[in-house]
C-alpha cells in the first residue's frame, strides 16, 4: 500500500449518498465493475447502462438482488434508451467506450460512434435535467510522446497516437466548448493504465499481462522497456470518481483531472525488475522497435490538491497480487475465455 492514513477529504453525508442516483455508462468492465460496487457500498443508487459487448454480465449478475442496483442492457448510440435510462438521474459517469489502442484500431469505424457521435448524443440530452454531475474517463494516453524530462500535467500539449486516444482528445475538446453553455458539472479525468483485480478481470493490460505471463513460467517478450506509463490501481480510479462526485462543483466543474499517484509512473523494465524480485525463474526477452511508441511520465499534483486524492495501492503490491492469484489457480480459464479477460472482439 502506498499510503494507508485516512483521507481529509470532505466527503457528503450518507443521507445525501441515498438521495443520489447515478448512472454509469458502460459499468459492466473493468473499471465499472469496482466502481458501481464502491457507490452501492457508500449508499448511493445506482443504475448501469451497458450493451455488453464483451461476455462480462456474470460480473453484475450478483448485484441485482440489490435494491439500490438496476441494469439496463443497451448501446449508447440507442438515443431512446439512452432518454429512458437518464429518468430520475442526478449524475452520470461516461465509462463506455472501445477501450485500449488494438480494439480502436480494429474496430475503428465503431469507435468513432461510440466514442465521438453517440457521447456527444448523450451529452447533449443531459441539460435541463437538474443533473448535477457529468464526469468523463479519458486517458492518460492522450499525451502519446512527451518530448523531454518533465512529467506532462492537464495544460502540457496532447499527442494522440491511436483512433482510441484521438476520440478521447475530440470529446474532451466537445465537452470544453460546450461546458459554459451547460446547467451541470462536468468533469474529465484523464485515467492513467488500470491494474488491480476486478470482477471484469482485464490481462491485456501491462501491469496484469506482464504479471500473468510470468506467474504462468511463460518467456515474456517486452518492447521498447524504457518507455513510461502512468498507472493506477481500478480501485483507486473509482476512489477518484467519487471523490469527484462528492466534490462541490466549483472545485470540479470544467476542470480536467489526471488520475493516479507521482510514485506509479513506471517503465516497462521497472515493472518486470518488480516481477523478478518475486519471480525467481521469470524469463524475460526485450526488443527494440514496438509499433506502441507511447512514452509518457504524469504529474498528478492537481487531483492531490483539488481533491486530497492520493493512490493507496501500488504497482509492485498489485503484482504480488496477481502472481499469488494465478499460483493459486484463480484465473485458469483466461485462454478459454480470451473476450472476457481482455477487449479482443466486439458482440453488438
Ligand atoms: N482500463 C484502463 O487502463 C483505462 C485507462 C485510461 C482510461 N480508461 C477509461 O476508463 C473507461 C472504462 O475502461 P475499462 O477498462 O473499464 O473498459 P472496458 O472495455 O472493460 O469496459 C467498457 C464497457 O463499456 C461498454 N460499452 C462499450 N461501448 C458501449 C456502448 N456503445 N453502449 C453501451 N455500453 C458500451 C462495454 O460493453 C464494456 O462493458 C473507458 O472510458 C476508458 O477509456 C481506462
Amino acid at each position: 500500500m502506498l499510503h494507508s492514513s485516512v483521507t481529509q477529504f470532505q466527503s457528503i453525508s450518507p443521507s445525501e449518498r441515498g438521495e443520489r442516483h447515478v448512472l454509469v455508462v458502460g459499468g459492466a468492465g473493468y473499471v465499472g465493475n469496482v466502481l458501481i460496487r464502491q457507490l452501492l457500498s457508500l449508499g448511493y443508487r445506482v443504475r448501469c447502462l451497458d450493451a455488453l459487448y464483451y461476455p462480462t454480465g456474470n460480473t453484475i449478475a450478483p448485484l441485482m438482488d440489490n435494491p439500490d442496483f438496476s441494469f439496463v442492457r443497451g448501446d449508447l448510440r440507442n438515443i431512446d434508451l439512452v432518454r429512458e435510462s437518464l429518468h430520475g438521474i442526478t449524475d452520470v459517469v461516461l465509462l463506455a467506450a472501445l477501450v485500449g489502442d488494438p480494439i480502436s484500431k480494429k474496430y475503428s469505424d465503431l469507435t468513432r460512434e461510440v466514442n465521438g457521435t453517440a457521447s456527444r448524443r448523450l451529452f447533449t440530452e443531459l441539460a435541463g435535467r437538474g443533473l448535477k454531475k457529468f464526469i468523463f474517463t479519458s486517458t492518460c494516453s492522450n499525451y502519446g510522446i512527451l518530448e523531454g524530462n518533465q512529467p506532462a500535467t492537464e495544460t502540457s500539449p496532447l499527442n494522440p497516437r491511436s483512433v482510441y486516444a484521438e476520440t478521447k482528445v475530440a470529446f474532451e475538446e466537445f465537452i470544453t466548448s460546450q461546458s459554459n453553455a451547460t446547467d451541470f458539472s462536468t468533469t474529465v479525468l484523464r485515467l492513467a493504465t488500470a491494474f488491480g483485480l476486478s470482477p471484469r478481470m482485464r490481462f491485456d493490460l501491462t501491469v496484469s499481462e506482464f504479471s500473468r505471463e510470468i506467474a504462468m513460467g511463460r518467456e515474456l517478450l517486452v518492447y521498447d522497456e524504457a518507455t513510461w506509463r502512468p498507472y493506477c490501481h481500478v480501485v483507486d480510479i473509482a476512489d477518484a470518481i467519487i471523490r469527484v462526485i462528492e466534490a462541490p462543483a466549483d472545485v470540479v466543474s470544467r476542470q480536467v483531472f489526471n488520475v493516479g499517484g507521482n510514485e506509479n509512473n513506471f517503465t516497462k523494465k521497472m515493472i518486470v525488475d518488480e516481477l523478478i524480485k518475486r519471480v525467481a525463474d521469470a524469463k524475460v526477452v526485450y526488443k527494440a522497435g514496438g509499433f506502441d511508441q507511447r512514452d509518457y511520465r504524469v504529474s498528478f499534483d492537481k487531483i492531490r490538491a483539488a481533491l486530497d486524492f492520493e493512490p493507496k495501492y501500488s504497482v509492485p503490491d498489485s503484482i504480488e497480487k496477481v502472481v499469488s492469484c494465478i499460483r493459486s489457480g484463480f484465473y485458469c480459464d483466461v485462454e478459454d475465455n480470451k473476450n472476457f479477460y481482455g477487449n479482443y472482439v466486439v458482440t453488438h
